[in-house]
């Protein structure tokens, strides 16, 4: 039996993207190895993890692993406007799934009915209709179009049925057949290839940016176009325009041949005056890149428009071919290899613009493409979306590129709730290439300047406890005290400085529980604990040996003569909550984001010093103004440890508010 797995195989094993897996190590769901080929799993642990994903044990990881294999189908809401429109795809969509109709065919009716409504097509009977190529029309590209398309399908056991698809109304939204076949597409085959579908707003904003720069006659492209959002999106705006940009200027490729469908007869439909053939193409861009045909090769494109597929699914067989073609991506991740691809495809001076998802910008795994990107562009812009689609939880953020050998003092701007700009350079300072873009320009100095302070860090110097993870809280905790039970935390007992009195109790019974650290490291003599879950540093000193649930973790630091209370005085510290929020701007604190923070080597009398203030603190918990006068003077301490000015601290505050 195979005793050790890569990165790679385990989360194909396991059905989930290498960023995934090394999350859940991170969470304590699995034991990397590291050795100098990168990290490995043992093939028992995984095979284990996935019975217990399987049986439903692990519930949280469950309906991630899941994901991609889930029949769910829903209407994506981010697409309209009007309730009236939703209720127009909601009754097609009904109509379609209670009648078990296939997808194709009804796309390829809910097209004749777009096509008639937009006076493309003459409306007659289903039957005539199907006989296109009997029909004389004035476009004669389209009825090529659909004939072709006929020959893919097969009409007869339900003609009756499908005509009627003919009748529905379509709602006015620019794209209603890319957003009736995303509601038609089941939530695992959306997440299998990255399928989702931008909504028209965000399109628009992106294809509006860049059109004016480029010059007469360019060439614009969606390298995965789906139905062809950007593309109308630009089309829209070049006819609006009035430019000279004839539609064979848009350029689209996608792996989904249906897509490709209804992205050529939105095409069609929007620039309905010109009879022409849109350069609109069924492809694996990532796999046939590199395998391209001699005039494409060299063809290049002055904007490039996009929403790439994020954590797609490689075959066994694509990812020795990744391997081989992209030795600089390392992540396997799809949407880099479609950022690569897309550099190389521009012009000189061209420009990119993508919507990706914000762990872009400071997830170690993407280390790889922040590195290429800092190389071959320079960063025009970075916009913060949030959370734009339906079932998809990351966040979203658009990276806009100017292909031109970046210059050393340019500035990108960035639109984060406000608007103000950064050097991009200063990215390549940190070893991660991080785009800290919550960053300003004041704030890293800041950073920077308390980080030359000479300092000592938790890193090999701490034991970790992570909390209890039960897998049904419901069955393993009791809210009163029973025999042979012991009282557990919760991340919300933990307040700065000071633990709640429990109120949940457990049986700990390691063998029984989905994950939990040993006894004795809970049951040590001190130890810090802090909440898991929080956009904050809330830590508390602890010698009432606690046990704690996942949403409280804990820390042993080994330091000599560093007092714990020490640390737990300078992570609660204002300060200290400006260094987690602008440098990690999350919602988990992480074992790695507290090994980063760093400890100023003190005299042994400052330290002595906190450690009693500690106390005082910890006396005023239950006085809110005592606590305040304290806290204040902790804070100030802290400031005037490390040297801050009035300025200074200012901005810490103004950060925080
Ligand atoms: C997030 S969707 C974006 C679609 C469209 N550009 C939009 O924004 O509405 C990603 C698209 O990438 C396509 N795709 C996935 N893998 C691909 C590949 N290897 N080559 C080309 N297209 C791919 C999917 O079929 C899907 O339509």
């Amino acid at each position: 039996m195979k005793k050790n797995l890569t990165l790679i195989e385990s989360a194909r094993q396991l059905g989930v993207s290498s960023a995934t897996i090394l999350n859940w190590e991170k969470q304590g769901y699995l034991n990397g190895i590291r050795a100098d080929k990168g990290v490995f799993f043992s093939f028992s642990e995984i095979v284990n993890l996935q019975k217990k994903i399987e049986s439903g044990l692990i519930g949280r990881l469950n309906s991630r692993a899941n994901k991609k294999n889930s029949n769910k189908t829903f209407i994506p809401d981010e697409h309209f406007d009007h309730p009236e429109d939703t209720h127009k795809i909601k009754l097609i969509y009904e109509y379609i799934i209670e009648n078990q109709l296939n997808i194709n065919e009804s796309i390829f009716c809910l097209c004749l009915n777009h096509l008639i409504s937009s006076g493309l097509l003459l409306k007659l009977p289903f039957r005539e209709l199907l006989k296109l190529y009997n029909k004389k029309s004035n476009n004669i590209n389209v009825i090529q179009e659909l004939n072709l398309w006929q020959t893919h399908l097969d009409f007869e056991k339900k003609t009756d049925l499908y005509q009627q698809l003919l009748d529905f109304q379509l709602p006015e939204i620019s794209d209603p057949i890319g957003v009736i076949y995303q509601s038609l597409t089941s939530s695992g085959e959306k997440s299998k290839n990255g399928s989702f579908y931008t909504p028209k707003q965000i399109c628009d904003e992106m294809a509006g940016e860049y059109l004016n720069k480029i010059k007469g006659n360019a060439k614009i492209l969606d390298l995965c176009c789906g139905s062809g959002q950007f593309l109308l999106a630009a089309g829209e705006r070049i006819k609006k325009l009035g430019r000279l940009l004839k539609p064979t200027c848009l350029w689209g490729y996608d792996i989904d041949p249906v897509a490709v469908q209804i992205a050529r007869i939105n095409l069609m439909i929007l620039f309905s005056d010109f009879d022409f053939n849109p350069n609109i193409y069924q492809r694996n861009f990532i796999y046939n890149y590199s395998l391209d045909d001699h005039s494409r090769k060299y063809r290049k494109f002055d904007l490039i428009l996009g929403n790439p597929p994020w954590g797609a699914e490689f075959r066994h067989e694509q990812l020795t071919f990744l391997k081989e073609y992209y030795p600089e991506i390392l992540s396997m991740e799809s949407y880099s290899y479609f950022i690569f691809i897309g550099l190389n495809l521009l012009q000189e001076g061209g420009y990119l613009s993508y919507l990706l998802p914000e762990s872009i910008l400071n997830i170690k795994t993407h280390k790889d493409i922040r590195a290429f990107i800092l190389k071959n562009a320079e960063i025009r812009k970075i916009k913060n979306y949030n959370r734009v689609f339906s079932g998809v939880f990351s966040p979203v953020v658009r990276i806009d590129l100017e292909k031109k050998n970046p210059e050393k003092a340019y500035l990108a701007s960035v639109e984060n709730g406000r608007q103000y700009f950064i050097s991009p350079i200063r990215f390549l300072r940190n070893d991660q290439f991080i785009f800290d873009i919550h960053n300003t320009e004041e704030d890293v100095r800041l950073l920077e300047k308390i980080w030359a302070f000479p300092h000592i860090t938790l890193t090999g110097n701490a034991d970790w406890v992570l909390g209890i993870v039960t897998g049904d809280n419901s069955k393993f905790l009791a809210k009163i005290k029973k025999k042979g039970y012991q009282k557990i935390l919760k991340g919300v007992d933990i307040q700065p400085f000071r633990i709640k009195t429990a109120s949940n109790f457990i049986f700990y019974d390691p063998s029984q529980l989905q994950q939990a650290s040993p006894l004795y490291k809970f049951k040590a003599k001190e130890k810090l604990i802090y909440r898991f879950i929080s956009n904050r540093l809330v830590f508390a000193y602890d010698t009432g040996k606690h046990l704690t649930l996942n949403s409280a973790n804990a820390v042993i630091p080994k330091l000599k003569d560093y007092p714990m209370k020490v640390i737990a005085c300078l992570f609660n510290s204002e300060l200290y909550q400006f260094i987690f929020r602008q440098k990690y701007f999350t919602h988990k604190v992480l074992r790695s984001h507290l090994e980063s923070l760093p400890l100023p080597v003190l005299p042994q009398e400052t330290l002595k010093q906190i450690e009693k203030l500690h106390d005082r603190i910890v006396l005023s918990t239950m006085d809110e103004k005592l606590f305040e006068i304290r806290y204040n003077e902790l804070n100030q301490l802290v400031y005037n440890i490390f040297q801050l000015n009035e300025n200074e601290i200012q901005l810490v505050r103004k950060r925080l508010k």
